[in-house]
């Protein structure tokens, strides 16, 4: 147990007493580690609200609750300071015993969790057929992360990638296959060849598109260009009006701006088009096609054989490039139950919702009105098409029947958070109400310049092009680092620290943020990167190793911890929070809380070795136990960046 969880429940004992009890949780959660070790180690603020809840003085209510509070075997000092904070310092033999514990313990002493849930993950889910592009290595490294996290903590967790494998992009290429495929391409290369395909038709509905909507776009633009003149000639003489009117000013130009942004790249995409004659003779054959796609889709949907022949041809291809790309990322799951898989139960969802009187016909398609929301969920089009949510439902449905599901997390990009608010709504009305649903969210990778990441050409950055620059730019470093090394090992180097300075830099930010993406930040040696932390780590097992120790010698012999210093005490206090961060990270879905406790373990090892001699320590037992927190500091890294899906290499 760690020592948080230890103090709450001795406070909570004594808080039942005191507190009304739904206040009880709230106010343990104010029982926290001390954020300056002035205050000891975990300090309980929880004296304050209980003050203002049961009006008396709260120095009294703390002086109370310590004396109510049985701490003696777990702290040294408790004291009441300022208005009623009360600091509590753990006793030194507390924890040596559970560094003792977790030397001896291949989870590092973390404790299973008391009540296991079954928890479904539904993570990467990327619309295949598609070159997978850097928005989606958010979603496949943080699922992968927190799928793993609840597992450490003992979770059942069920881990599936809701590919998109049934949507318009396989009308798309079955277009494409039907009209331009390149015979000696496909046979020399499928995926190739249905990749082009898939672009190519996408340019042409792009200049379609374009040529459509640019007259309106330019009209917009002209009026807003016109109310602009108009606005700026009026004459005022009054303050306010002067005022508005400057107000109006701006933001007129505010909204010119995004119109220009739009004609401009509406004019580019036919300049482009304009420019390949071929592909110009290609588009006016096929000034249709967006609707014949659409049809293409359509006929899959509905069974044709020609149509759902060709889907059976071509899938496997697709899985087979996108599972190249987990490979490389040490990616698996435990299904990966598509789109597809739940085409059969559409109908008799959207029968269901009917039936149940929760689903009601308008203009012809079926749809599901909820409260709090502007447009209702449409489950039917007019046309008897299913659309995202109804499989969606359907998903929730198969994962709450066929997987117990006690919580089903959805990492996906935030502009989804309509879909899941409407979504969760929808299958609460429907009677899933038990299970916790969440849209685990995440925001934008942005380009230098603030705007979303894409290439110079403008197009969305390849996820393949992305994990072949990061380990190309690892291997450098490590040339750089160590040129003597056998160029095998050279390359292994770059491949993990690469991949893992990839995986990192995602994790290690908020993930509701958007965060700008740089190729020299994420593999800096210095900051909160993988890079750091894996040197960091290859560095305390080069100090065992230059004593002759391994982890696996040290935990066959445990011996007493000594703290000289008291950065040895500190370094160990740390090593313990391990379980505790790993409890929070799982409150709000929060991978980056783990990154922060790495980092800070990291560098509170670098000032222990700064300060601690271990070669040269003052007797043996004293080296051994300096040894000993060297074993830990490197069984937590291993684990923890493990737990973030980052291998980690004990020599670089
Ligand atoms: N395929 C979707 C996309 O790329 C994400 C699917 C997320 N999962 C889900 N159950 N809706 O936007």
């Amino acid at each position: 147990m760690n020592a948080l969880e230890a103090i709450r429940n001795r406070f909570a004992v004594a808080l039942a007493d005191i507190a009304e009890p739904d206040k009880v949780d709230s106010l343990l959660g104010m029982i926290r580690p001390a954020q300056d070790d002035k205050f000891g180690d975990y300090q309980a603020n929880c004296a304050m609200p209980l003050g203002k809840q049961l009006g008396r003085p709260p120095r009294d209510i703390a002086t109370g609750l310590v004396a109510a509070v049985s701490l003696d075997d777990l702290c040294d000092a408790v004291e009441v300071a300022g208005p009623g904070f009360i600091n509590l310092t753990l006793k030194e033999d507390w924890i040596k015993s559970r560094l003792t514990e977790a030397l001896s313990d291949d989870a590092l002493g973390v404790q299973k969790v008391e009540k296991p849930r079954n928890v479904v993950v539904d993570f990467s889910s990327p619309n295949v057929a598609k070159p997978m592009h850097v928005g989606h290595i958010r979603s496949t490294v943080i699922g992968d992360a927190l799928a793993k996290i609840h597992r450490f903590l003992g979770h059942r967790v069920i881990t599936d990638n809701h590919l998109g494998d049934w949507g318009t992009q396989f009308g798309m290429i079955i277009y494409g296959y039907k009209h331009f495929v390149d015979n000696a391409a496909y046979t020399a290369d499928p995926v190739v060849e249905l990749g082009r395909l898939y672009k190519y038709v996408r340019v042409i509905m792009d200049y379609h598109g374009a040529v459509a909507q640019l007259p309106a776009a330019q009209e917009l633009l002209d009026k807003q260009h016109t109310a602009l003149t108009r606005v700026s000639g009026e004459q005022h003489e009054d303050k306010a009006a002067l005022k508005k009117q400057k107000k109006d000013i701006a933001r007129l130009k505010e909204k010119m701006v995004d119109q220009q942004a739009l004609v401009e790249k509406l004019q580019q995409t036919i300049a482009g088009a304009q420019s390949d004659t071929g592909l110009m003779s290609a588009a006016d054959a096929h000034a249709d096609i967006a609707k014949s796609v659409l049809a293409e889709t359509v006929k899959l949907h509905e069974g044709d054989t020609e149509n759902k022949g060709l889907w059976d041809k071509f899938l496997p291809y697709c899985l087979a490039d996108i599972n190249r790309l987990y490979d490389r990322l040490n990616i698996r799951f435990d299904h990966v139950l598509g789109e597809s898989f739940y085409h059969d139960q559409l109908a008799a969802v959207v029968e269901d919702f009917i039936q149940r009187k929760i689903a009601t016909e308008s203009d012809g398609a079926i749809c599901v009105f909820l409260d709090g929301y502007d447009a209702p969920m449409i489950i039917r089009k007019q046309d008897g098409a299913y659309l995202y949510p109804t499989t969606d439902l359907a998903t929730i449905q198969y994962r709450a029947e066929e997987w117990q599901a006690d919580a089903m997390l959805y990492v996906v990009d935030h502009r989804q958070h309509d879909h899941f608010d409407k979504l969760f709504d929808a299958a609460r009305l429907w009677g899933y109400k038990e299970a916790e649903l969440t849209h685990v969210s995440f925001g934008t990778v942005l380009g230098d310049d603030g705007k979303p990441f894409k290439t110079r050409a403008g197009d969305t950055v390849g996820l393949e092009g992305l994990l072949d620059e990061a380990e190309s730019r690892a291997l450098a470093i490590a040339i750089e680092q160590n040129p003597e090394l056998e160029e095998s090992r050279q390359q292994e180097i770059g491949r993990v620290v690469g991949i893992g300075a990839l995986k990192y830099a995602d994790l290690s930010q908020n993930r509701s943020s958007d965060y700008k993406f740089s190729y020299d930040k994420m593999l800096a040696l210095r900051g909160n990167t993988a890079t750091y932390l894996q040197y960091a780590n290859a560095r305390v097992h080069g100090i065992m190793r230059n004593l002759n120790v391994t982890p696996a010698s040290l935990k066959a012999q445990t011996g007493d911890f000594i703290f000289a210093e008291p950065v040895e005490r500190q370094l160990s206090l740390q090593l313990l929070r391990f379980e505790e961060v790993l409890n929070d990270v799982l409150v709000e879905y929060k991978p980056n809380l783990l990154c922060n406790y790495l980092f800070d373990l990291a560098q509170l090892f670098a000032r222990f070795f700064d300060q601690c001699p271990v070669r040269d320590a003052d007797s043996q037992a004293q080296q051994k136990s300096r040894l000993q927190l060297c074993a830990l500091t490197s069984g937590t890294l291993t684990t923890g960046l493990g737990l973030l899906g980052i291998e980690s290499l004990e020599r670089i």
